[in-house]
């Protein structure tokens, strides 16, 4: 992939590496961390290099009568952002409709004067939720002007946020489809809640953790299942599911989506890792019917704290989605003492970024 903002652009930081370097520098780093684990050969999945981003966040950029969208400038060249010309991580919604966008915003002042972020999210049907973030009082009065653009970008709802105040027009969410294994998955995610940034990368993710689990038996206990992501259609390899996660409003859309894929079997409570680790599985009436021998993680990047890993750790078999190998690594320390890791995989959700998320299955050793 080649970027008019390559190397001005703070986010693209490996952007003098061509993409097979990236995935080889990446997975030689991550065999060198776990080198103390007796870790599976390590499985390398990635999908496309250019347009994967299915959200993304940019900072607007004024200067005399124009606009620009901003990113913050790499870390060698100080603090702050600078203008960018185009964006080619982003998904192909989101990348055609940025420009005209933009365009349309520099003639209207109402929708221009102090707007300072704008926010993409996008569906596989070239849907999108565009969020305006403005620095200044924002009132119902705005209708008007964002009626233009609706008229204009017919494929778009529109968000207008301003400290403290949110004004939806006309919806906060999109209906993503999701192609896992030939099967379709329906999901609402809802704006400025998690959803996976890299859509193909979550299917191939939820391809692995479907393969992965396939062979387990009992039922599965799940934390921090944002909307339902991996829960729904991982749900067809247990008999019941119970899953977990701090944000009302996730818990709200999953268990819509829950529902719109005929899954019965699933239990979604609205708890943080920490409570619902407290309740203990053998003690909690809630969890007295269950069959609880695997668990399903996909924590943020601060990974497990102290009083879930305790609770992972009451488990035979562990299926663990990390977004940071630091606190992957130092989770691993406590479960793969007594468990064989017999799985482990490098996602490439981030092309051009230092980042890096695994999976690792890890299943109880008898004696
Ligand atoms: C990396 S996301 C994964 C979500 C989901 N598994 C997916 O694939 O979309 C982490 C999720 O953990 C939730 N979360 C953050 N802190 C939490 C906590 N202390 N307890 C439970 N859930 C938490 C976030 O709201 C977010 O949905």
């Amino acid at each position: 992939m080649t970027c008019s903002s390559f190397g001005k652009c703070g986010s693209c930081v490996l952007w003098q590496m061509p993409y097979e370097k990236q995935l080889e520098m990446k997975s030689e780093r991550l065999k060198e961390m776990f080198g103390e684990f007796e870790m599976p050969e390590l499985e390398v999945i990635h999908g496309s290099d250019e347009h994967f981003r299915a959200r993304a966040e940019f900072r607007v950029w004024h200067e005399g009568d124009k606009s620009y969208y901003a990113m913050r400038k790499r870390k060698e060249d100080g603090r702050g952002v600078i203008p960018i010309e185009e964006c080619k991580i982003v998904d192909k919604a989101i990348y055609d409709i940025m420009d005209p966008l933009i365009k349309e915003i520099e003639k209207n002042e109402n929708l221009r004067f102090k707007l300072y972020e704008i926010d993409f999210l996008s569906n596989s049907k070239g849907e999108l939720i565009i969020t305006l973030i403005y620095h200044k009082k924002v009132d119902e009065s705005i209708a008007d002007d964002i009626k233009k653009l609706k008229d204009k970008f017919k494929n778009a709802d529109f968000i207008v946020r301003k400290k403290g105040r949110k004004y939806v027009f006309d919806k906060n969410y999109l209906i993503e489809e999701l192609k896992i294994n030939d099967k379709i998955y329906k999901y609402k995610i809802i704006e400025n809640t998690f959803s996976q940034p890299n859509r193909g990368m979550n299917q191939k993710m939820i391809e692995w953790a479907l393969r992965n689990s396939k062979e387990l038996k009992g039922d599965l206990v799940e934390l921090y299942c944002g909307n339902g992501n991996f829960t729904i259609p991982l749900s067809e390899n247990f008999r019941k599911v119970i899953a977990t996660e701090i944000n009302k409003e996730s818990i709200e859309a999953a268990t819509f989506n829950a529902d719109i894929n005929g899954r019965e079997n699933i239990t979604f409570l609205a708890m943080s890792a920490a409570e619902f680790s407290a309740l203990k599985k053998e003690k909690s009436p809630l969890l007295a019917s269950y069959d609880l021998k695997n668990v399903l993680i996909d924590p943020p990047r601060a990974g497990l704290d102290d009083k879930s890993r305790e609770f992972v750790n009451l488990f035979d078999n562990i299926i663990y989605i990390s977004c940071n190998p630091e606190t992957l690594k130092r989770d691993l320390k406590t479960l793969a003492k007594g468990r064989k890791i017999k799985a482990f995989a490098f996602f490439d959700q981030f092309p051009y970024t230092e980042h890096m998320e695994c999976g690792v299955v890890l299943e109880r050793v008898n004696g």
